[in-house]
């Protein structure tokens, strides 16, 4: 069984040159920045960037294992510190980790929500004269106070496939003095022609939404502005293969796709289904929300929920959408008795589907299977 259905849709009109969209975003950011396949190529090119190599740079022990692998390819040396129930830096825990090798802190931004400790890690990188990486993978177009998420570092990122119909792609951002925006990086920049994924990516898209291969062609137009979007696959057991294949620069159709892309639609959408989320679960005993209140400017990637039964809410929606814990830790922090708390938080946090295609009803019929 798939998401209940939505009304049918026309594709709609091509937008006028005029019109805002996710490329007219990122433009306007003012920050010089390139396109690369994703978030961990980028992350890669900020520790190239920053000098990184043969230092040991802080991060959040709340990580997916793939993020790490750049680390481990440069032999940069990861040290991790601890995060709080509320996805907020333990900013102390941070400062009591560094020493005179210390290079730069990554702070994240989980799921499209502003890390609450950003200024205390800024004030930190300060005082210790480290370069702040900005990672913004969860959400291209959240702000605080205005501002796009990923451009407050020295260096920042932001994935590009997670919150929006494209197959894959990330910008790099560069805000400080320590990096030069025009020199050379390996990996940056967009393919010049369409590939056999590019096709396969629209074909799934459309086959998704369209009974015919007519209507299929026409939707697919609508598929890369706002609408029909391959869910989100949780990375695979294979971090480095994964890794390793994203060694390629940006696909033209993810490109393309931005121009296309109507920003407004996909937050005002997205927010939705997160809200109507919390509708339904916010009051039940058997889940706690990691987050209380949706601040203007998120775009939210997930709903982010932790369960007393992890395994049944996933079961609940099996078939429906996919639901799951997240995330696999990285070595050096899962399993290790150092970092209990984020052990017992990634096998409880399950992450409810908020995107763009869901309306506030398909919601409502997914929130009925869980009851
Ligand atoms: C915090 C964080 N950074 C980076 C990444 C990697 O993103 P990408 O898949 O674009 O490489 C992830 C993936 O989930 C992530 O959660």
């Amino acid at each position: 069984m798939s998401i209940p259905s939505s009304p049918r849709r026309r594709p709609w009109p091509l937008l006028p040159s005029s019109r805002r969209t996710v490329r007219s975003v990122v433009d306007g950011a003012g920050v010089p920045y390139r396109f690369c396949s994703s978030s961990k190529i980028a992350l890669r090119n900020a520790l190239v960037a920053l000098g990184c190599p043969g230092t040991n740079v802080l991060l959040p022990s709340y990580l997916p294992p793939g993020v790490v692998e750049p680390f481990h390819e440069l032999d940069v040396e990861p040290r991790f510190y601890r995060v709080a129930d509320d996805l907020s830096a333990d900013v102390a825990d941070a400062e009591a980790r560094l020493d005179d090798e210390t290079s730069a802190i990554v702070v994240v931004h989980y799921f499209g929500f502003p890390q609450p400790r950003l200024d205390e890690i800024r004030a930190l990188a300060d005082r210790h004269d480290l370069a702040v990486i900005d990672n913004n993978s969860h959400s291209t177009l959240s702000r605080r106070d205005g501002r796009l998420l990923g451009t407050f570092g020295d260096v920042g990122f932001t994935s590009l496939h997670k919150t929006l119909p494209v197959p894959d792609g990330a910008v790099l951002y560069f805000n400080g003095p320590c990096v030069d925006p025009t020199e050379r990086l390996p990996l940056t920049g967009v393919r010049d022609r369409y590939t056999c994924d590019d096709y396969r990516y629209c074909a799934g898209a459309a086959a998704s939404s369209a009974g015919s291969v007519g209507e299929a062609a026409l939707e697919l137009l609508d598929c890369l502005r706002n609408g029909d979007n391959k869910p989100y696959v949780p990375p695979s057991d294979d971090p480095l293969g994964e890794y390793q294949r994203s060694k390629v620069r940006m696909s033209k159709l993810s490109s393309t796709a931005l121009t296309r892309i109507d920003p407004v639609a996909v937050t005002v959408n997205r927010r939705a289904a997160f809200a109507r989320w919390h509708h339904h679960l916010s009051d039940d005993d058997r889940f706690a929300p990691v987050f209380e209140h949706l601040p203007p400017g998120v775009c939210p990637w997930f709903y982010p929920v932790v369960a007393d039964d992890p395994a049944s809410l996933v079961e609940s929606l099996a078939g429906a959408v996919s639901a799951f814990a997240w995330p696999t830790l990285p070595s050096g922090v899962r399993g290790d008795p150092d970092y209990r708390a984020e052990n017992e938080r990634s096998r409880r946090l399950v992450l409810l589907p908020a995107h763009q295609d869901m309306t506030p009803r398909d919601v409502d019929h997914l929130a009925a299977r869980v009851r």
